[in-house]
């Protein structure tokens, strides 16, 4: 076996990475394991991710807590200008911030149809595009990873979600789009796709009722939901130079929900 061949592939020692909504759930796991990997991390959120920071730096890493809405293009813009400011480039982007409204047709008004695209779909664009500049004006073949979702897929059951639904479907082909524009500053952009991940967005009780939760459990072909753990090998192999090639792509995980 060639020593460290499997550390060197995938390593992210030198890279900074900025994780958006990395202030719980399944963006906090990806901060800390993205900084496991070698990787300085920052991260965007509304109110700030202190337990995050404190768990990376706990472990030795490196993390920047940056407040930025990542509807707003000029919070975007400032909080990319502290990550240069302080550790003077940014190679991956985890576009992970995301809201979910269970409401159909008739229930969600438009202005939360309009909130949910907002923060989906328009969040990520926004995140892309003022990550794109710098690593273009820095030379840098940097990787975006979006957070899409198995919705883009499908129309989950029972609940209705068609605003949640039409915004991951959307940042799939963003995705693909971005990669094609993108291709000639050799800037990569792919997509993650998880099924139900165990976190306060699926399992929260203020978010989802005890009877949803019930109606989901026989649906999941492997028994469980995922735990965000489950998700960072795809993560890091999109993050590092490992998937070189690997540009425009949607990788579902969804422990099989989408097969049956
Ligand atoms: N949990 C699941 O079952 C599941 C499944 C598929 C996809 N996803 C996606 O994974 C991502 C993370 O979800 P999660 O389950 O960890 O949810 P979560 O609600 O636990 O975390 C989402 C985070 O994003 C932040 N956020 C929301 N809007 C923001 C904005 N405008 N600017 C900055 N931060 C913002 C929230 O404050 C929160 O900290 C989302 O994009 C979600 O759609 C989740």
């Amino acid at each position: 076996m060639k020593e460290n061949f499997i550390q060197d592939l995938f390593s992210l020692e030198g890279k900074v990475a900025l994780v958006t909504g990395g202030g719980r759930g399944i963006g906090q796991v990806i901060a800390r394991d993205l900084a496991r990997a070698g990787a300085d991390i920052a991260i965007f959120s509304r109110s700030g991710a202190a337990e995050s920071v404190k768990l990376i730096e706990g472990e030795g890493g490196k993390a920047m807590d940056i407040i930025a809405d990542c509807t707003k293009e000029d919070q975007v813009r400032a909080g990319i200008q502290k990550i240069l400011a302080e550790y003077g480039h940014l190679d991956v982007v985890v576009n992970n911030a995301g809201v979910c409204y269970h409401k159909d047709i008739f229930e969600a008004t438009v202005e939360e149809f309009r909130e949910c695209l907002d923060i989906n779909l328009t969040g990520e664009y926004i995140v892309a595009r003022e990550a794109a500049r710098v690593m273009i004006e820095k030379n840098i073949a940097g990787s975006i990873i979006n957070i899409a979702s198995m919705s883009a897929y499908i129309a989950n059951v029972p609940q209705r979600q068609v605003a949640y639904n039409a915004s991951k479907a959307g940042v799939i082909h963003m995705t693909k789009s971005l990669a094609v524009e993108l291709v000639e500053h050799h800037i990569r952009v792919n997509s993650i796709s998880p099924g139900y991940v165990a976190t306060p967005m699926s399992i929260d009780p203020n978010f989802v009722e005890p009877e949803l939760l019930a109606a989901w459990e026989p649906l999941f072909p492997m028994h469980r939901m995922a735990k965000p753990e489950e998700l960072v090998g795809a993560i890091i192999w999109l993050a590092s130079d490992a998937s070189h090639y690997a540009n425009g792509t949607d990788i579902l995980i969804d422990g099989l929900y989408t097969a049956v």
